[in-house]
Order: C-alpha cells, then structure tokens, then sequence
C-alpha cells in the first residue's frame, strides 16, 4: 500500500517502511487489523465494526452516560460514532446496524430538547423501516413522575415497531442512580459478541488499540468535567450566609436569594449548571407522621428504632431519607389491604384510577394514613413502604469569578393550603425557614448542565428570557460575562407579578443597564395593568430587534416555568422569525431547529 508520495523526500527504504508504519496504524485505527489477525493468505479482513450511540439528555445526565458507553465500545474495538437523538436523520437511521440510545425523560413524560426532533421523525408514519437495525435502549427517570422513563420506554417500542431486532430489554436508571447501566451494557456487550460470532458476515468483538470516535454534538464540551468528590451520594455541607427575601411588602410571593459558603470544599460549578441540595422534612410534619402512625409523640422510644442500613433510626429517616409529603404507592397498596372498606381502598380499585390521582392532588402520608382508619402499620415495614427523599436542583446564580468560594440560588418558596392544612415545600421552606445561617449543614453538589452555558465565543450577542426565579441563571451568566470583560450585547427578558415588589434583583440589574452592559432590559409585570402583560407579549412587541440580533448570531435563553412560559416563549419566537424574519410556518420551525442544533436555543426549564 503506498500512501506516502513518490515526491515525498524519502529514500525508497524509507518510504517502504513508512508505509508499511502508516498502512498498520490506519487499519489499526479503522479496527480491521488485516495483519494482525489474518495470517497471510486467509480470509479478507473484516470491515471495521461500527456502532452509534445517540443521547437524548437535558441537564447532563443522559450525555455523559453515553460517552462511557462510547469509552468502553472504544476498547471493545467499536467505530463509534455519538450523537444527540436529533442529529440523526432518518437515512442515517435506516442505514445503521447497531445503535444504542441513552435518553432521559423531562416535562411530563417528554423526551430532552435534543432528542424531540428525533422522537417526531420517528413516530411519523413515513418513518422508513429499520429491518437492518439492531438497538438497545437505557433510560433515565425519576419515579416520583408519572411517566417514568417514558421517552426511552415510548421509542424502545418504536423502534421494534419499524422492524428493529432489541439486542438487550430496556433498562431504566432511577432517581439519578446509575446503578442499572453496568449491567445492561455488559449485556449489550455480551449480546453484540454472541449475534456477530453468529454471523457470518462478522467476527467476534476484537479488543483493538487507539479506536477512532467521531464525537458529533452542537451543544457539548467534547472535555469530561473533572471528577468531582462531592457527588449526589456524597454532598457537601455547605452552610448557609442568608436567605434574603427578595420580594417585597405587599407581593404574593416569598422569593429568597440564597447565599451559600462552599469553604473549603473545593466545589467548582460553571455558570448554567445547577446546584443539588438534599432537604430536611419539617418536624412539625413528622410529629403528624408519628402521631397517624400511631407512635405516640416525638419523645417515643420507638422513634430510636433501627429502620435503615448503617443502623439509621425511625427519627433519623423520618427526617432526613423518606419522603412524607407524597405517600408511595406501596404504602397506599398495604393500607388499602388492611382497611378494606376504607375511602382508601375504595379509592384504589382498579376502576377509580383518575379519581385516585385527583384524590392524591396536595395529599400527603397524613392524608393517606387517616383516609385508612384502622390499618396498622408496623415500624419494621416501613422501610419497604417509604420512598427516598430526593435532592431539589436550583439553577446557579452566581458566577465563581464574581463570588470565589460561594453559590447564590434564587427559589421560590412553595406555600399553599390544601384539604385544611398548610403545606410546605420540602427544599424551598427548608432554606427559607429552618435552616439556621452557619449551622445547619446544608448537603450540595453540582449537577453539570453541558447543555445550558454563555457562548464560548464571548463576542456574541445573548437573549435571555427568564421571569419569575428563571432569572437566576441569567445573574449568574452577566457576572461571569462581566468578569472575563465579554464584548458581546446583553438583552434581559425579566417579569413576574408586580413592579414595586416583584422586580428581582433590581437593585443589580438596573445599574448593569444604566452603565450599558445589560444592552437591553424588558421588563413584563403583569399585575400593574388590567390586561396580563408577560415575557413573550415583550418579545413579540420588539420583533424588528430581536430577529436583528439572531441574524447577528445571538444565542437565545430561556430559564424558568416549563409547563406555559416556556411553550409561549417559544412560540413568540416562532412568531417573531415568521414576522420580522419573513418565514413560513415551516421555515420558522426550521430555523428554530437549527438554532437549537448550532446550541444556540438553550433552555433551562422546570
Ligand atoms: C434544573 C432545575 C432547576 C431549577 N431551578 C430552580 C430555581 O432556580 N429556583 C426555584 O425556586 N426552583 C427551581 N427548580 C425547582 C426546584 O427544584 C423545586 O422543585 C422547587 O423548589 C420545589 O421544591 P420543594 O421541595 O420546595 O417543594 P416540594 O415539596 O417538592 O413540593 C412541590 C410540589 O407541591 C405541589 N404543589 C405546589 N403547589 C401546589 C398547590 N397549590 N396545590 C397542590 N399541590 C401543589 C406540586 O406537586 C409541586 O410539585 C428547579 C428545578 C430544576 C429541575
Ligand atoms: C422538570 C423535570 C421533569 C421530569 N420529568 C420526568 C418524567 O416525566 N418522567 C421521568 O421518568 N423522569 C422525569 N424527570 C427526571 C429526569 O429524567 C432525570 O432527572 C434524569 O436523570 C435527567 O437526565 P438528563 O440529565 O440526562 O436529562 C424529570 C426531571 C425534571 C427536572
């Protein structure tokens, strides 16, 4: 094979061993090894072995499970080739042999942002079939919802339904514990070696040295973030410097911004990642547990009691590992077994299914202890009958290099009454309420948003939109934009009830725009006029200069309420590329679709 030039400035030995060198290394890094494990004169080598791994993931999770499964199919002698789920086309699909999706599940039951396009495609009824195709899926989720991992389970069915042959059944990670994936891609492993010794157009996996990836993603650092040693599992106690209310006299809000000391942690965060914290449940709600439980009261010996490994008390898990403001379906099922003719049990026949979940709306383990009077309940079950306590995520409102050593957070306090009593948000009133300024330890770590960050290329121009606490990370992107001295515009989407009491943070944020670094401020309160003015109803009024700074190739943010201002946000976008921009309908979805491949349409929602 020559692959050096005759021209090339060598002697004839040279050149014949350089290409013998460079001839070895290419098949190496193509995984045809046609030396190595064919001896001369046997079979033709076989083709290099690829396989795609396609991701679908908002906050990180997802993404970075796919690049260990990149890592290891690399050492397995794989030519692999990671996506995110919607920079697969559907050619690409149908053309494929083997392909593995890591995809979690987001809104209710959704799939990430960066794989709902892939989702439309593939559910159309056009979608080509995948004969060819053999694929696993793992998904990511979170019980407490009610569709758990729905987006993997809904195109784990899809892709069987066009025709694709499951190498491994789906498996699914829980609540941020990773535990499943080691299982299921040893399984995969297993199963791809097992089916290519199978056939005869394949040879069994061959460990081979110095794999090429093609690692193809808008969005992400191609850079792993360093190891950190406070994790989910292992959390900081960071300590608390104030819960400052931000709202002020007469709002219907308790907003607080929350100043957190990270000392000697060494904890780092970028701006758009989020911070973790594990909450401690209300006392006054686990006094009411005890008593429904009927354990006395909270002096009881029984709350001594060992109900968790590394002997954690009844008191202890009551506190700090169970969750008591939503009872478990386990714990609904037992009580309904041992109050049968209960409001309870008669809520959970098989027939009252919707009215059980209206029924559960603001209901608590109170709730459903007394909606079963009678049921006992022993403390040695209620390990089994409990679900864990998760950490809460608050997007990041400070920049490391604005503020060394700390963390800011800006969260909404949760208060509502519901069936005569006052409820409270575990995390939020946690913070605002009862957690006491450098003494109680407050568990942390970082949860990494790859997908949620300034541009790297700090001279372009940023749009952000976040009412109400989305504001938080959009602090936190002009101080660090402020710090490194980003030449590129700023423009601030704020708004939440009212103007005198709901302007957060404006003591820093007019200033900025005074001074002219915050280029441009809109502000949207909706309560200081009869007719409701909002973000979007902002953004449609200033088209003209919004669609100018796309054009300029500003990325566009959004942070802050999922479930309508995000939807109406992007909608006004639409609007306003249809409008100011001259699209179509179809144009417009387009050219939305393409901001968010560019990374330049990131959200931030919840
Ligand atoms: C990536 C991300 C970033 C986030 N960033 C922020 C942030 O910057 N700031 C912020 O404040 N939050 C943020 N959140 C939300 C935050 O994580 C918590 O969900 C929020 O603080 C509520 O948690 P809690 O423990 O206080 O309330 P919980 O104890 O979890 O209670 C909240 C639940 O109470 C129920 N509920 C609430 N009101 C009512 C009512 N009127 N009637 C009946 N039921 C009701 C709902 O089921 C609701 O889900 C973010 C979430 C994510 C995922
Ligand atoms: C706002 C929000 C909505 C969610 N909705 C669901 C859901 O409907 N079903 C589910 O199983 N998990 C849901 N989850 C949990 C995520 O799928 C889970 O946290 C996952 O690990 C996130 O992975 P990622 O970081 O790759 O996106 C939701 C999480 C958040 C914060």
């Amino acid at each position: 094979m020559n692959i050096v030039p005759e021209t090339a400035p060598f002697s004839r030995e040279q050149r014949a061993w350089l290409n013998g060198f460079l001839a070895a290394s290419l098949f190496d890094r193509l995984g045809a090894l046609p030396s190595k494990v064919a001896p001369s004169g046997s079979q033709p080598p076989a083709p290099p072995r690829c396989l795609w791994v396609g991701y679908g993931s908002q906050s990180g999770s997802a993404s970075g499970l796919a690049r260990k499964l990149a890592k290891s199919a690399e050492s397995k002698g794989f030519v692999v080739t990671v996506r995110e789920l919607n920079q697969i086309t559907q050619e690409e699909l149908a053309a494929q042999e083997r392909l593995l999706v890591v995809t979690s599940t987001w809104g209710d039951g959704e799939p990430p942002d960066n794989a709902s396009a892939f989702w439309s495609r593939l559910s159309e009824e056009s979608a080509p079939r995948l004969e060819s195709l053999r694929y696993s899926v793992l998904g990511l989720g979170d019980r407490n919802y009610a569709d758990f991992c729905g987006a993997a389970r809904r195109i784990d069915e899809r892709l069987a339904a066009l025709g694709a042959g499951c190498l491994v059944a789906r498996a699914e990670c829980d609540g941020g514990d990773q535990t499943p994936f080691a299982a299921w891609a040893d399984a995969v492993w297993l199963s791809l070696a097992t089916k290519s010794a199978a056939s005869a157009t394949e040879v069994s996996v061959i460990p081979v040295p110095g794999p090429v990836t093609a690692w193809v993603t808008a969005q992400e650092s191609e850079v792993a973030p360093p190891a950190c040693l406070w994790t989910r599992r292992n959390p900081y106690p960071a300590r608390l410097r104030m819960a400052r209310r931000l709202n002020g006299a007469g709002s219907a809000k308790d907003t607080r911004h929350i100043e957190l000391v990270l000392g000697d942690s060494s904890l780092a965060y970028e701006v758009g990642d989020a911070l973790g914290v594990q909450p401690s449940n209300d006392p006054a709600l686990v006094a009411e547990v005890v008593d429904a439980l009927g354990l006395g009261s909270m002096g009881s010996e029984s709350l001594g009691t060992p109900v968790l490994e590394d002997s954690v008390s009844l008191q202890e898990a009551l506190m700090t590992r169970w969750i008591l403001t939503q009872p478990s379906p386990a714990l609904l099922k037992r009580l309904a077994e041992r109050a049968p003719g209960s409001l309870l049990a008669g809520l959970l026949e098989s027939s009252r299914r919707s009215d059980l979940e209206s029924w559960l709306m603001g209901r608590d383990v109170v709730d459903a202890l007394k909606a079963a009077p009678g049921a006992r309940i022993e403390v040695a079950e209620l390990g089994s009958l409990m679900r864990p306590l998760s950490p809460r995520l608050y997007s990041i409102a400070s920049s490391l290099k604005a503020y060394p050593g700390e963390v800011h957070l800006t969260v909404g306090t949760v208060r509502y009454e519901a069936h005569g009593r006052s409820r409270h948000g575990v995390a939020s009133c946690w913070l605002a309420d009862r957690v006491v300024p450098g003494e109680t330890p407050v568990p942390v770590f970082v949860q990494v948003s790859r997908h949620f960050r300034p541009p790297t290329d700090s001279s372009r121009p940023i749009i952000m939109v976040g009412p109400g606490t989305g504001i938080a990370p959009f602090r936190a992107f002009l101080q660090e934009r402020r710090a490194i001295g980003a030449p590129g515009k700023n423009w601030l989407f704020f708004g939440d009830q009212r103007h005198s009491s709901d302007y957060l943070y404006a003591s820093e944020l007019d200033p900025l725009h005074r001074d002219g670094f915050l280029t441009r401020l809109d502000l949207a309160f909706s309560r200081d006029q009869e007719s409701k003015v909002y973000v979007q109803d902002r953004m449609r009024e200033q088209s003209q200069a919004l669609w100018q700074w796309l054009e300029e190739g500003a990325h566009f943010y959004v942070c802050g309420d999922a479930r309508r201002m995000a939807k109406d946000v992007e909608e006004a976008l639409r609007t306003v590329i249809q409008t100011a921009g001259g699209r179509s309908e179809d144009q417009a979805l387009e050219y939305l679709e393409t901001l968010q491949s560019e990374g330049r349409y990131q959200k931030d929602v919840y």
